[in-house]
């Protein structure tokens, strides 16, 4: 079996390598990542000498690339994590993730019908479905629930579903998709709320808080979204969306305080700073399906995550300390200074 992974220069598409490596150790796994801002390379430092790892640096985005690597590979299974995945960012520049997220995922698409690939699965999320409001927790989102996007992130992700959904329809292409809610874990890019709030904490700096800090997050540890997707690899329906989450809903100000306990730094370092345009309110995922389906459930449960999770950091520190140098630190500049 060989598998083509985009993307796996990042956070899920890291931890999704490492979980098939591990557990189909006869099969071949190829990466490919054009290692934007988001993507290190040193992340897959552990598999890069295994003879049935093959990485290679292209863009999603060159058609010729792509099937110059297909035509080598000949692939049975395309998993497509590549994307541009930070909110904040689509919202001072949206072009590139439409060229990315939807432009991108249209050219391995086509791969996929020119090579006769056997299975194209699309890693989507549940920003899709928009957001639910704070005063109706009864409400999720089912893989029926309308897409209604809120930034130019989930629109071009939206964008990109649509079309995957269209090629099933219109080539036949043989896909899945699947819409997990907010993930964390190791090798996570300090952008992100969770990591960035550790390495602030641990710098004691000040923890940026957008708003009041009641928006909530359906929280899953980044090992059940792979297994999740390994799963629904081999036992998934053709043409089928599937919601992974694990009914793990927290307010940002309730996660921001839990990493201050666990760290034992003060409270005192959260700021409250100007909202998030456009914030969504709640994500919150019915995980019926997959786990009727599938029999999925999430094994690791908030509370041993987020430890983990911390350790990992604290164990970690040559990962992000390079990250957080250099580019990274004009982009906090940018972002938050004066907010
Ligand atoms: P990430 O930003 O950490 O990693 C994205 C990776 O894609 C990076 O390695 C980057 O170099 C690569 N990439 C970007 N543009 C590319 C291009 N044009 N060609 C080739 N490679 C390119 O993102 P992540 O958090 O690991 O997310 C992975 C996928 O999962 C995304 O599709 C995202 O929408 C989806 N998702 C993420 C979450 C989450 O909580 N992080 C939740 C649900 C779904
Ligand atoms: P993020 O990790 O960017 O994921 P997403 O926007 O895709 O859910 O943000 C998670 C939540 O944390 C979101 O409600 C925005 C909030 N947030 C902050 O309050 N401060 C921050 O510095 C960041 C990065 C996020």
């Amino acid at each position: 079996m060989i598998r083509v992974v985009t993307g796996g220069a990042g956070f899920i598409g890291s931890n999704f390598i490492f979980h098939m490596m591990d557990k189909y150790p006869d099969d071949r796994l190829v990466c490919i990542d054009s290692l934007t801002y988001a993507g290190n390379l040193s992340t897959l430092k552990s598999v890069m000498d295994k003879e049935n790892f093959r990485f290679e640096k292209i863009d999603i985005r060159d058609r010729d690339a792509v099937y110059k690597l297909f035509e080598e590979e000949k692939p049975d299974v395309v998993i497509n994590f590549a994307a541009e995945s930070h909110v904040d960012r689509s919202i001072e520049n949206p072009s590139i993730f439409l060229e990315t997220n939807i432009m991108g995922t249209s050219i391995l698409m086509d791969a996929c019908i020119k090579y006769n690939v056997g299975r194209y699965h699309q890693v989507s999320t549940d920003e899709v479905y928009g957001d639910l409001p704070l005063d109706r927790p009864d409400l999720f989102f089912t893989e029926e629930t309308p897409i209604h996007t809120s930034s130019p992130y989930s629109s071009s992700k939206a964008g990109a579903d649509l079309l995957v959904l269209a090629y099933h329809r219109t080539y036949g292409l043989p896909v899945t998709i699947s819409r997990c809610s907010n993930n964390y874990g190791p090798y996570h890019f300090p952008e992100k709320l969770i990591p960035l709030m550790i390495i602030n904490a641990l710098h004691d700096k000040d923890l940026p808080v957008y708003g009041a800090g009641e928006n909530v997050r359906d929280w899953l540890y980044v090992e059940d979204h792979c297994k999740a997707i390994d799963l629904i690899l081999q036992k998934g329906r053709i043409g089928e969306v599937y919601n992974i989450g694990g009914h793990n809903e927290k307010k940002n100000i309730d996660i921001v305080k839990i990493i201050c306990a666990e760290l034992g730094k003060p409270e005192s370092l959260i700021k409250h700073v100007t909202d998030r345009k456009g914030h969504d309110m709640r994500y919150a995922i019915d995980p019926t399906k997959i786990h009727s389906e599938l029999g999925w459930l999430p094994e690791t449960k908030f509370e041993d995550g987020i430890k983990k999770t911390i350790k990992w950091y604290l164990d970690n520190e040559d990962w992000w300390k390079d990250i957080i140098s250099g580019e990274y630190q004009k982009y906090y500049e940018e972002m938050y200074s004066n907010r």
